[in-house]
């Protein structure tokens, strides 16, 4: 069984950290200044926790003896948080993207047998050890980028051996490479072929034998769903996170994508953590999620790949105080994105987020789309998750296209990328 051969890799966490010569962006909801800025900062780490930040001038006799690491004045945020990804599948989708390129569009080749379905093929022919050294290899570009949290959905199974591997896959990576990742079960994400035209028939499915199993192994930490005319209707998902709500496990949805269903609606009465992508929501979806909490998670790779017209309705979220969450979408088809700093770009560029906006969608608010209160802000009592970058700015981040400014990754106070 690959889950006993695999074993945490983490190094040890020796003494006590401290980090100096640093711009600390806290990112923290209890600070005024802008990205909650300490120039001339330092932040001591010790059992994989941060147990003191502040300026340089201020640190305490007590933490003198900490192995102390200099940043050459460089820029330090909260460990970033990919929220929303599809990392584990098979195969790759190259052949539509031509396909794309020459005029059929992403729902054509759905209705078509392609798409998501041309994935499930793909990923049960592949082996857990296959589809293990694949979404390795897309997971340490996403953490050389500066990512310490990763969510990882199923959803390319589809039937319940496929799925568990596929959850389990995820569960081998959280466990053994130095990144946590959090587990999303997404078997209501199409209609597999054997269930043509018996949408019900594979819902009773996923309710009943696939929701169990999943829950009888531990293998998810949230349960989600693809709520869309070529996917399933509310009633469908609300069926799905009834059940959900028996075993206690929380909801995020795939929502108002390419047409407004009433998705964001359907999760915020549900109390979702978050609902995903949104291009096509309106007010009262916006007030829904507000009023719920849900976080509005914007997937602006997955708009650039599809080329849509309709951004989200940035505005209203802000005005509601929604927290808006950034996130890759990594996945084969809609947005094969290897970057969350590109997103970081895209979400400015494309969304018009500022910055600062963009910069706590994938932190402190991608924290807040899991349900994880202990990391996404640089906080005494939160998780030592960092990032460094080599940057004389905090816009930087936003403005700078491609590339990778990320000089180096801590995970619970140790170094774990340059
Ligand atoms: O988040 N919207 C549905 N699911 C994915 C697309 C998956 C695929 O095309 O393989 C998304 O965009
Ligand atoms: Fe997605």
């Amino acid at each position: 069984d690959i889950c006993q051969r695999h074993r945490k890799g983490r190094r040890p966490m020796t003494g006590m950290t401290l980090w100096k010569d640093v711009t600390l962006l806290t990112m923290r909801d209890t600070d005024d200044a802008p990205y909650g800025m300490i120039a001339d900062g330092a932040i001591v780490a010790d059992g994989g926790h941060i147990v003191w930040l502040g300026q340089a001038q201020d640190i305490p006799e007590n933490y003198e003896d900490a192995h102390a690491i200099s940043c050459g004045g460089k820029f330090m945020t909260p460990g970033l948080i990919d929220c929303h990804t599809h990392l584990v599948y098979g195969g790759n989708r190259v052949a539509e993207f031509e396909q794309r390129l020459l005029g059929a569009s992403y729902e054509e080749i759905a209705r078509a047998g392609g798409g998501i379905l041309s994935t499930v093929r793909a990923t049960r022919v592949a082996s857990a050890e296959e589809l293990l050294a694949s979404a390795r290899r897309r997971l340490g570009q996403l953490q050389r980028g500066g990512v310490t949290t990763v969510e990882i959905k199923s959803g390319y199974g589809l039937d319940v051996d496929n799925e568990l591997k596929m959850l389990r896959v995820a569960r081998i990576m959280g466990g053994q490479d130095d990144i946590d990742v959090r587990t999303t079960f997404l078997g209501a994400h199409a209609t597999p072929a054997e269930f043509t035209g018996d949408r019900e028939g594979y819902m009773d499915l996923v309710c009943g034998a696939m929701l169990d199993a999943v829950a009888d192994e531990n293998l998810a930490d949230a349960v989600d769903a693809f709520c869309e005319n070529i996917a399933f209707s509310p009633e469908q998902v609300g069926r799905l996170f009834d059940r959900a709500r028996e075993l206690g496990l929380p909801v995020k949805l795939h929502a108002e994508q390419l047409s407004n269903s009433g998705g964001a609606a359907l999760a915020a009465r549900y109390k979702a953590l978050s609902a995903d992508h949104l291009e096509c929501l309106d007010e009262a979806g916006v007030r829904a999620m507000a009023a719920a909490g849900t976080v509005a998670v914007l997937l602006p790779g997955a708009f650039y790949t599809l080329r849509d017209e309709r951004v989200p309705p940035v505005d209203l979220l802000r005005k509601y105080n929604v927290p808006m969450a950034i996130a890759t979408d990594s996945n084969p088809g809609s947005s094969p994105v290897l970057s969350l700093s590109l997103m970081i770009n895209m979400a400015s560029t494309l969304f018009r987020l500022s910055p600062e906006e963009a910069l706590l969608g994938v932190t402190r608010h991608g924290a807040r789309a899991l349900g994880l209160a202990d990391r996404g802000q640089l906080e005494v009592g939160l998780k030592a998750d960092f990032a460094l970058w080599d940057i004389a700015h905090p816009a930087e981040l936003s403005y700078q296209v491609g590339g990778n400014l990320c000089i180096g990754v801590v995970k619970d106070g140790v170094t774990v990328a340059v």
